[in-house]
């Protein structure tokens, strides 16, 4: 059976930006920012950025190019394609498949709320806003309105429903037809709510919602030495460019041979950074500074990462004109990012039953929409769900993992075949010392950040 391969370098950028786009750039990064004390939040996050996000992100992208053109995409098929496919290596590389599988059972849960609250504010059924400067008061009505939906009420199940079928839908389509389509339509949309929903929270009270940036933008370097905020800014990383679960590599595994991996791993990172750094920068933070005032915005953090996009978010668009409609277009904005990324969690699995497996592509995205969906229904009902298996899979396997990805695919691999399959058509040509580098500093890094997180947290 012939892989499918992305029909255009323009559809196969979009794809791979959709895959790192998501709640992670919109709700996730916010939320972080405010909890950890914006600017100071933001060093180690740039520190990140370069030491293990790029890195990571070629390598990833490199590595599935390799082992797509000998038909693998999963990291079982990967993983094991570099130890003659040993049992060993498989259940190692199948671990790394699991990350996304249990990350997407909560994603998807959150995805539906934002197409439920999506069609709920465009019928009208959002809570009217109650005018007042005082915060708690202002958002009472959309903080019962958030606990009885997601109770979870029977509107969220219709709602989680319809957004497995899409998800199933789109997935039995394909790469090309499925995947690639939908990126195409979706993210320039998505970029244009973005801009627009930036631009009105900035405007905000004229032009308040400015201090909200320079929150996140006025470097603090007091924080620097809490383990805490180097450990969340490094996961955020991974978690917004989707690194250490090999989800980026089944992308990019899809690709033509003779395609340059470099230049897609850059564009991937590039326009993930503009969508969080700038687009959901500009957005959640700046409309409750302009709001409520720089004192409410850590108050609201601390009271979950739901808060700030589903009950602030709500409470803020719904009290200016056209309310219903501004915020239709808020929750529409992080349903298309959400959908993106949750086609790209699911399809390592995919990838896996079809590549290894050797099932038909229908029967692997049917099995694998099953176990998501019992998965989702999971995450619904059980309480706390959603937070633990952020921690341990959405941050701390992720990190694991991605220092396993680094010995294995540079070390392992050795670093001269790395940087040969790395400038192998290239836009660039990559010196060898920089391979040295990230070798040795981002696993370094990596192992420093767990084991502070082992000894404040164990
Ligand atoms: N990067 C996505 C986000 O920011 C989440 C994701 C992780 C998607 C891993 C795919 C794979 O929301």
């Amino acid at each position: 059976m012939k892989r499918e391969t992305w029909q255009t370098k323009i559809g196969l950028i979009f794809a791979a930006a959709g895959n790192a786009i998501g709640l992670g750039n919109l709700l996730r990064f916010p939320s972080k920012v405010a909890l950890y004390g914006g600017g100071a939040f933001m060093v180690p996050y740039f520190v990140a950025l370069f030491l293990l996000g790029i890195p990571l992100m070629l390598i990833e992208w490199v590595i599935g190019r390799y082992a797509g053109a000998k038909g693998h995409g999963s990291m079982t098929g990967i993983i094991g394609s570099f130890f003659n496919h040993s049992y060993g290596s498989r259940v190692i590389g199948s671990i790394g498949v699991s990350i996304p599988v249990l990350i997407v059972c909560y994603y998807i849960y959150i995805e539906s709320w934002t197409l439920g609250f999506a069609f709920l504010s465009l019928l009208g059924k959002m809570p009217q806003p109650v005018q007042s400067p005082d915060y708690k008061a202002a958002m009472e009505p959309y903080v019962s309105f958030f606990k009885d939906y997601t109770e979870p009420s029977l509107t969220a199940l219709v709602f989680l429903v319809i957004t497995l079928a899409i998800n199933w839908v789109i997935l039995q389509r394909g790469i090309v037809k499925g995947i690639e389509l939908t990126a195409k339509y979706g993210l320039p949309l998505l970029i244009l709510m973005g801009i627009f929903l930036g631009f009105v929270s900035l405007s905000m009270n004229g032009w308040k919602g400015v201090e909200g940036l320079l929150f996140i933008y006025t470097p603090d370097f007091s924080k620097l030495s809490d383990p805490q905020v180097w450990l969340e800014a490094s996961g955020q990383i991974f978690f917004t460019l989707s690194l250490g679960m090999g989800a980026i590599a089944t992308y990019a595994s899809y690709v033509k041979r003779n395609e340059d991996a470099v230049k897609a791993g850059l564009w991937t990172a590039g326009l993930n950074e503009f969508v969080e750094v700038v687009i959901g920068a500009s957005i959640a933070i700046p409309a409750a500074f302009a709001v409520f005032g720089a004192l409410a915005v850590p108050e609201l953090a601390k009271e979950g990462t739901f808060r700030i996009g589903f009950m602030t978010m709500p409470a803020i668009l719904m009290s200016l004109p056209f309310g219903s409609l501004l915020s239709t277009v808020w929750f529409f904005l992080l349903f298309i990012a959400a959908l993106t990324s949750s086609l790209a969690l699911t399809q390592p699995l995919v990838a896996l039953l079809e590549d290894e497996m050797r099932w038909s592509h229908s029967k692997a995205v049917n099995v694998s929409m099953l176990l998501v969906s019992a998965g989702a229904f999971l995450s619904a009902f059980v309480p706390g769900f959603i937070d633990d298996v952020d921690f341990w899979a959405g941050t701390l396997m992720l990190l694991f993992f991605g220092l396993l990805e680094i010995i294995i695919f540079v070390w392992i691999f050795g670093v001269n075949n790395f940087h040969r399959e790395l400038n192998t058509n290239s836009f660039i040509r990559i010196p060898k010392a920089l391979v040295y580098f990230f070798a040795v500093v981002s696993p370094v890094f990596l192992v420093i950040l767990l084991y502070f997180w082992g000894v404040t947290k164990l």
